[in-house]
């Protein structure tokens, strides 16, 4: 396993879908001190300023078919859950799909995208963004997103620390993942979230939903069962309480 350390790139997206697409083997890790374009999903931005977080993106290849790769999303959000509990002692819950919260503040994102074939990936770019030292966020987050160290009385994390935790936590996770499938992820994800029993609004491209997120499917789609009792698939969308 290869981590690739640079100070100042576009987006450690993009540099690692090059370097995939360049061949670079599984566990490849491109880290970013700082991002000038930090993606997040849904094409927003993800403010990611020198010093203070963790900005990596990982290259796997999975022996799965592509419409499985949304899986890999919600693994991602349980190791970095348990990683966070591990380094800090806190307790974060997850936000269907991938929103790491900690008293109902994002604490961490995950932006997943794939290079495939029509039936085979080639790679998949897992990128994960955690706020871990910063004390202060741009007027228009404040409300919204908090770091580590806001959230434990002021105590400073060393990102090296962190990230060796979290890959650890991630290993663990993948190899349990190839080896005996989701469902053990399914219900380690589902532990962990607060989106599944609750009455919820879910915001897609085209329409808004209301009704009782009761579950997830195999693949990570979001069930939703809407006040006429009917069931209806959320893959991606906006969730707020
Ligand atoms: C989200 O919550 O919208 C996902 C945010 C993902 C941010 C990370 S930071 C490292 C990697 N590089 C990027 O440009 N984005 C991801």
């Amino acid at each position: 396993q290869e981590i690739i350390y640079k100070n100042e790139v576009t987006s450690t997206q993009e540099e690692a879908h090059e370097a995939a697409r360049k061949g670079a083997a599984e566990g490849t890790i491109i880290v970013a001190d700082r991002q000038l374009k930090g993606k997040g999903r849904l094409g927003r931005k993800w403010e990611s300023p020198p010093g203070s977080g963790l900005w990596f993106s990982l290259i796997l290849r999975p022996p799965i078919p592509p419409q499985e790769a949304p899986q890999l999303t919600l693994l991602t959000a349980v190791a970095v859950t348990e990683a966070v509990t591990e380094a800090t002692g806190l307790q974060p819950q997850i936000k269907w799909p991938n929103d790491i919260l900690l008293n109902g503040k994002k604490v961490a994102g995950i932006l997943t995208e794939m290079q495939s074939d029509p039936d085979r990936i080639q790679a998949v770019i897992v990128g994960i963004g955690i706020n871990i030292n910063q004390m202060e966020f741009p007027e228009e987050l404040s409300d919204i997103a908090t770091s580590l160290k806001q959230e434990s009385e002021g105590t400073t994390y060393s990102r090296a620390d962190f990230i060796a935790i979290l890959l650890s936590r991630y290993e663990y996770w993948y190899h349990h993942y190839l080896k005996h499938g989701f469902l053990d992820v399914k219900k380690r994800w589902e532990a962990l979230t607060f989106t599944i029993g609750k009455k919820i609004k879910a915001t897609t491209v085209t329409k808004t939903l209301i009704g009782t997120a009761v579950g997830i499917t195999d693949d990570g789609v979001l069930l939703l069962k809407k006040e006429d009792g009917e069931i209806e698939h959320i893959y991606s969308a906006d969730i707020s309480l």
